[in-house]
């Protein structure tokens, strides 16, 4: 199997050469993300490997399918990305679903914990031999209630987390955990009644902007939004306003609406020309990384080890575990003998 794979980080090299070295595929490197002019370069490869921030939409899918790719394979668990009707028939599209609630839900409390104890500016400031802990002050969260929108594999673990710190927990899913120690409320409850807001999950047309300023205004003044999920879950610039004017209390955001020309690339030289980022950069009660929840030594080697046995259920024509279609969401029919969605 040949791999051409996109975006490709220094990390990412480090995993994939240690696992996919053992199963004789071959990879080559891109370090441009897939779009409509990179997805030129897919042709002879049998599967194009992409990440959170690359572009299988129908142009790209098309020009892939031209090309002779068979197998789009997602090194991630979100997938808003791909335009699955078009992909549907022609390429088979398989994801890594679970590979580390944990690191998500921990990287979830750590900004929570940084946001609410001021941790990353009393580090500059004690760098600089200032000791002053004035405008530090924190709330306990022992006793607090966290909302966690969204119970699925990674808002499973954060409830855990949360109750492991004596906090109460409200939740909201279409689908409720069976067992899960929270308790589940409409959404404007759980606005109006928790302390921190988590959002954990996916990005769909039903979730996109499910923070906005209706929304916003429903929360306690002193609510703090986490979002580990999808950046599009919040509309930016109503979170903005609402951090503006005191009608909220803070945000931790490892993911951002218009992240992809941004995150995960040193920018440090160049000037930012998104504005609401800049802007959300410059406020104190804000908390920004760059979409690194998911960035542990144990989710990434399963990331590597999940992407390439998926590869290899392909080549060797055996059920794909992990695909995913348009009509998964619902009744997919899946061929029972073939162990495929078509
Ligand atoms: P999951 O599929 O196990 O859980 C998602 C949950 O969201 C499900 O229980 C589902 O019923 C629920 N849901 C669906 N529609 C909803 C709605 N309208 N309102 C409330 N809940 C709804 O997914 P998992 O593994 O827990 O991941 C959640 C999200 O985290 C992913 O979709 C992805 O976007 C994001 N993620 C972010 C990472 C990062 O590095 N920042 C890494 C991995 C995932």
């Amino acid at each position: 199997m040949k791999i051409a794979f996109y975006d490709t980080k220094p990390y990412d090299k480090v995993w994939f050469d240690k696992i996919a070295g053992e199963s004789g595929a071959e990879i080559k490197y891109f370090d441009f993300k897939l779009n409509a002019e990179t997805a030129r370069l897919s042709k002879d490869f049998d599967v194009v490997c992409i990440f959170v921030n690359d572009n299988a939409d129908r142009q790209v899918l098309d020009i892939l399918h031209e090309n002779g790719v068979k197998l789009l394979a997602l090194r991630c668990a979100g997938y808003n990305n791909v335009d699955f009707k078009t992909a549907y028939g022609k390429i088979h599209v398989v994801r890594v679903p679970d590979y580390s609630p944990a690191a998500v839900a921990e990287h979830a409390m750590a900004l929570l914990l940084t946001l609410n104890r001021k941790t990353h500016r009393a580090y500059s400031r004690t760098r600089d031999n200032n000791f002053s802990i004035n405008g530090f002050i924190g709330i306990d969260l022992a006793g607090k209630t966290a909302g966690v929108i969204g119970t699925g594999k990674i808002g499973r673990v954060f409830t855990g987390i949360c109750k492991g710190f004596g906090m109460k927990v409200l939740a909201f899913d279409p689908y409720p955990a069976e067992g899960l120690d929270a308790e589940y409320t409409g959404l404007d409850e759980l606005f109006a009644g928790s302390d921190i807001i988590s959002l954990h999950c996916p990005l769909t047309p039903e979730t996109r902007h499910i923070i906005n300023r209706e929304n916003l205004e429903k929360m306690k003044s002193h609510a703090i939004i986490i979002n580990t999920s999808r950046g599009a879950l919040i509309d930016t610039s109503a979170l903005i306003d609402a951090l503006k004017n005191y009608i909220i209390g803070g945000a931790g955001l490892d993911v951002y609406e218009e992240e992809s020309e941004y995150f995960f690339e040193d920018l440090s030289d160049t000037i930012i020309k998104d504005d609401e980022l800049s802007r959300l950069l410059t406020l104190p009660n804000v908390l920004l990384t760059s979409h690194q929840a998911f960035f542990t030594e144990e989710a990434m080697r399963e990331i590597a080890l999940i992407t390439m046995e998926n590869v290899k259920a392909f080549k060797e024509d055996k059920p794909l575990e992990n695909e995913i279609c348009y009509k998964c969401d619902g009744p997919c029919n899946k061929n029972e003998k073939s162990g495929r969605c078509f």
